[in-house]
């Protein structure tokens, strides 16, 4: 062992296999690692037919001003009235059926037992392991929190291959832990390119954490033969992915953990939460207690912690939401259909549309802009769709390797495909909780704004 888990030192007990003992050479070339297995560019082609005219119940009634649209007068731009009085932001949080909510929270109050591994947290623990199918399940204050106790109970060191295209928290939780993040470039399917990640890594590349972008699973199969390869653990930002399959099995059995993000805006929430998973039975009990100072009983603390614990008016959110999540995935994808219906044939806008329709948790309306075609650049879209309340939103945006700090860490860094990405994708409203009516006047928008784009960008130019 070139280095010791400092935590596991301190846990008296524990099972002989962990932390993992020998590692294969870490420099391996090129060559050896395992192509990708290319995939296609994704396209809407083939993808289900759904006429869906389901709202969750506790979706909005449409509100919005279907203004005629004859020239760019009527954008709100140029001072027309918007669209939708209040915005519309790309992911509205589903709201669980509040009855249900305030009866566990009549229980938490009869208790008085808020936090600390309450039973709501324990009770919530237990079904998304049955629902995930997933033997471990440690819920945390948030993802971030949830990837860093990983990093800490593996004791992650030196290096750690990440997309440049994701989250900026990932680069961030390891900068702070003395980490060297290391960007790496995606493939199609916007994930991380196990043969991009191969030719970075190095000796001192530690681990590998690789984003499950936008609901679809990421090569998860490309990936663990490179960490297989190189004996390092592969761990998975699954923050958008909760509910999600790869090959038939929902995500969160795979590589050493998966850390879920619950936050409000996501697939599946506790209003603020993170879950983390894995098949390891001993990280598992490391986690429990890295969470919670280091404690293992009242008085008595075994390693170093912090805390990150989840509540139990969290959990009785996530218990509630958990309840009705088949309905909202079911809405996301009457809602994305919506989209890809509304939006077919635009030239120039490319909506996103997994190959694997019944992998993706759908809850992410996803879109290319590119700009010669379309006529308008994705910014400039962006901003007249904002205009009108529609808050359309720039990610990643302008990337990992071209934000602060991590920029002037890594000067001349060039990753043209994560760039260029960065430049031309958009989120539209989506998600469970959007409204199908709204959905068609965001359509339709769209679809003016590229009809118009010459007369629209004279008028820019006018103004
Ligand atoms: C891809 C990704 N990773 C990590 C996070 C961080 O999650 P959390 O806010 O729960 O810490 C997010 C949050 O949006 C995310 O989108």
């Amino acid at each position: 062992m070139r280095r010791a888990t400092t935590l596991w030192r301190a846990m008296p007990g524990r099972a002989a296999s962990f932390p993992p003992t020998a590692r294969p050479a870490r420099l391996l070339p090129t060559a050896a690692i395992p192509s990708r297995i290319e995939r296609p560019p994704e396209t809407c082609q083939g993808y289900p037919h759904l006429h869906a005219s389901a709202r969750m119940p506790d979706s909005p009634a449409p509100s919005f001003h279907h203004k005629p649209l004859t020239g760019p007068e009527d954008l709100a731009l140029f001072g027309a009235p918007p669209v939708f009085d209040t915005p519309r932001h790309v992911n509205r949080p589903a709201a669980p059926d509040r009855a249900a909510f305030d009866a566990m929270m009549d229980a938490v109050w009869e208790r008085r037992w808020f936090t600390n591994d309450g039973p709501l947290v324990q009770e919530l623990e237990r079904r998304l392991s049955a629902f995930l199918d997933v033997p471990h399940c440690v819920l945390t204050s948030n993802a971030t929190a949830g990837l860093d106790l990983v990093m800490q109970c593996l004791g992650i060191r030196g290096e750690v291959l990440l997309p440049s295209y994701t989250f900026i928290s990932t680069a961030h939780l390891l900068a702070l832990r003395g980490l060297t993040p290391v960007f790496c470039e995606v493939g199609t399917d916007m994930a991380l390119d196990p043969a991009d990640a191969a030719a970075r890594l190095t000796e001192r590349t530690d681990a590998v954490v690789a984003t499950h972008v936008w609901g679809s699973p990421c090569d998860i199969d490309g990936l663990g033969a490179l960490c297989d390869a190189a004996g390092i653990p592969l761990l998975f930002d699954a923050a958008h992915a909760f509910g999600a399959r790869h090959q038939g099995h929902p995500l969160g059995r795979f590589g050493r953990a998966e850390v879920f993000s619950l936050h409000a805006t996501k697939a599946f929430h506790t209003c603020e939460g993170g879950l983390i998973t894995t098949c390891d039975a001993a990280l598992a009990d490391q986690l429990r207690l890295a969470r919670n100072f280091g404690f293992s009983g009242s008085d008595r603390v075994d390693c170093t912690g912090v805390n990150a614990k989840m509540s139990e008016l969290h959990a009785a959110m996530g218990l509630a939401n958990l309840d009705a999540f088949p309905a909202t995935r079911a809405a996301a994808r009457a809602v994305h259909a919506a989209y890809r219906d509304g939006l077919a044939g635009l030239t120039g806008l490319r909506l996103k549309c997994p190959p694997a329709a019944e992998d993706n948790n759908h809850h992410y309306v996803v879109a290319e802009v590119d700009a010669r075609a379309f006529g308008l650049t994705r910014d400039r879209l962006v901003e007249l769709l904002t205009a009108e309340g529609i808050w359309a939103r720039r990610y990643f945006f302008p990337g990992g390797h071209r934000s602060p700090p991590h920029a002037a860490a890594n000067p001349g860094l060039s990753l043209p495909r994560t760039e260029a990405l960065c430049d031309r994708v958009m989120l539209l409203p989506g998600g469970g909780a959007a409204d199908l009516a709204e959905v068609a006047e965001i359509c339709r928008m769209i679809r003016f704004v590229a009809g118009s784009a010459a007369a629209i960008h004279n008028a820019g130019k006018a103004g």
